[in-house]
């Protein structure tokens, strides 16, 4: 079995989903985006940290683009992805709404140990959306 392999039944083991497993192990939004309208780094309680970068359209503040990093576990990764996903083509106000619950449920299942990193991945995003100040 290949390291990818291990690594996949690991997680699923651990009680990850299949769309959690996919989104750490592919990478999905990994990324920074130079040339952003918004931006916020936050580290959790739990002492990781995630970064969020997003493209704002002007005037209709549609969210065109979004990419984070993060120092942390594939609970955050995989809800970083999610959150990045969840995020195009919303408006920021929209994109605002978002709570735990919807991250939980676009995943589809994420180990109960895990939420909090969840929450580290929303309250990046409400930081980032907070400090946007373009029109
Ligand atoms: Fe810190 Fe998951 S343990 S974000």
């Amino acid at each position: 079995m290949s390291g990818k392999e291990d690594i996949k039944n690991l997680l699923k083991r651990s009680g990850y989903s299949s769309t959690a497993i996919e989104y750490f192990i592919e990478k999905v939004n990994v990324g920074k985006i130079e040339d952003h309208d918004a931006y916020f780094v936050y580290t959790g309680p739990c002492g990781d940290t995630m970064e969020i970068f997003l493209t704002i359209e002007p005037g209709s503040k549609v969210i065109k683009d979004a990419k984070f990093q993060a120092i942390g576990c594939a609970g955050a990764f995989a809800s970083g992805s999610a959150i990045t996903e969840m995020i195009k083509g919303k408006t920021v106000e929209e994109a605002k709404k978002i709570e735990e619950e919807d991250i939980i449920d676009w995943l589809g299942d994420i180990p109960k140990q895990k939420i909090h990193c969840v929450c580290l991945a929303k309250k990046t995003l409400k930081f980032a959306l907070d400090e946007y100040k373009g029109g």
